[in-house]
């Protein structure tokens, strides 16, 4: 098989890539990412001269592009996206264009080669706040910020691209992944480097807000059973069986790394937050998925990997990471100490109100 893989120099594409030329020895990969501040050839450096392996810098807008690497292909699994709900709620607009527009583009291109197979890395929190239960693939979307909203826009594209055109796609929708080469805007990454470098782990609102989390190996054998075995049409939920409260995430980091709890400062919510990711996932359960790696094991691995590749995470957290940081946390210049969280959101007629005083 010749796969198109997007997003793949990203934390779970790289996974990915690594895992079919690992798993599938006849595979021939190409790989389209655009390297976005996300995006890193580092995290592909072992495949990089891989015979089977092709990496090609480019955007999933670039219809051009899009339509002659396709051609090439059998079918396309799309990791590519802008992925960061607090980018999103700060800068909504390239969310709009890499995940909807660009699905988009992929999907025209897929249509006229007649692909085997379009497969569409989405996500659990189109689904929204579960407050209570589980949502099934039948559960109505009601995405609560930019990223999901987008994502959400993508899966319709997608079912209806299906349904109008009788191209044969397939969803999933996983639970949040953690695992090594994960951008260190994340959680779980943040909060490991943050350590290491001696500043505080932040955690916005009460800490009460729960994610389901899923290690990013078990993340990759689930697509894999999606895109070879699932049923063109349709939509698979992948959960990880690990749901935690943020605060319980934060104080089994800290206390891995030595730290005190006073390292955990509790910092302004991020509008619109989520309380609650959760799916039911037997629809890929009957296809034989199990997620394998205890959250404690896995994320013990992950604090390890983070400590072994300071050159990886330092080079990112050096550069444009740095004002990223300050102006998300609100920190001093140098980025050290106290951390404040998102600026209160002041509507603005009420603030015309106190200027006007
Ligand atoms: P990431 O941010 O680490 O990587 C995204 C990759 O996409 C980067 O390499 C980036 O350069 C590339 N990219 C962005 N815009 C592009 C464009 N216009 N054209 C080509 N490439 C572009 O993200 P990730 O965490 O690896 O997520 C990968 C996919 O999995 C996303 O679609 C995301 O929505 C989905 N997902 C992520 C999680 C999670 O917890 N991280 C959970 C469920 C689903
Ligand atoms: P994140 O890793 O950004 O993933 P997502 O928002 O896609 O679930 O955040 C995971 C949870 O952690 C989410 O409830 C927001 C919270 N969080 C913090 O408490 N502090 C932080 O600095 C970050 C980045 C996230």
């Amino acid at each position: 098989m010749r796969l198109l893989v997007t997003g793949g120099a990203g934390f779970i594409g790289s996974h990915f890539v690594r895992y079919l030329l690992d798993r599938y020895p006849d595979y021939r990969i190409i790989n389209l990412d655009k390297l976005t501040y996300a995006g890193n050839r580092e995290n592909l450096r072992d495949v990089a001269r891989h015979p089977r392996h092709r990496f090609i810098k480019g955007d999933i807008c670039n219809r051009p592009l899009v339509a002659r690497l396709s051609r090439q292909v059998d079918a396309i699994v799309n990791f590519a996206a802008d992925t960061h709900v607090d980018r999103s709620i700060t800068r909504p607009a390239s969310f709009l264009q890499t995940d909807v527009i660009g699905a988009g583009v992929l999907l025209d291109a897929a249509r006229r080669c007649g692909h085997g197979r379009y497969l569409q890395i989405s996500t659990d929190e189109v689904y929204g706040s579960i407050e209570q239960g589980y949502a099934d693939e039948a559960a109505p979307l009601r995405p609560g910020n930019p990223y999901s909203a987008s994502k959400a826009g993508a899966d319709l594209l997608v079912l209806a691209y299906g349904r109008t055109y009788g191209l044969p796609v397939l969803i999933s929708r996983c639970s949040n992944n953690y695992g090594p080469y994960q951008y260190p805007e994340k959680l779980i990454p943040l909060c490991i480097t943050n350590g290491l470098e001696g500043l505080p782990l932040p955690l916005y609102g009460d800490g009460q807000y729960r994610r389901d989390w899923i290690h990013v190996s078990d993340h990759c054998r689930a697509v894999d059973l999606v895109l070879h075995h699932g049923i063109p049409g349709s939509v698979y939920n992948v959960g990880g069986g690990h749901e935690l409260p943020n605060v319980d995430v934060v104080h089994r980091i800290a206390a891995a790394l030595n730290l005190p709890a006073s390292a955990i400062q509790f910092v302004a919510d991020r509008p619109g937050h989520d309380r609650r990711y959760a799916v039911k996932d037997e629809k890929l359960r009957a296809l034989g998925y199990r997620p394998v790696t205890s959250f404690d094991e896995g994320l013990a691995e992950t604090i390890r990997w983070y400590q072994a590749h300071r050159g990886w995470w330092k080079k990112i957290r050096a550069g444009a990471f740095r004002r990223y940081y300050r102006q998300r946390y609100h920190t001093s210049r140098a980025g050290k100490g106290a951390v404040s969280g998102f600026k209160p959101q002041v509507p603005a007629t009420h603030s015309r109100t106190e200027k006007s005083r």
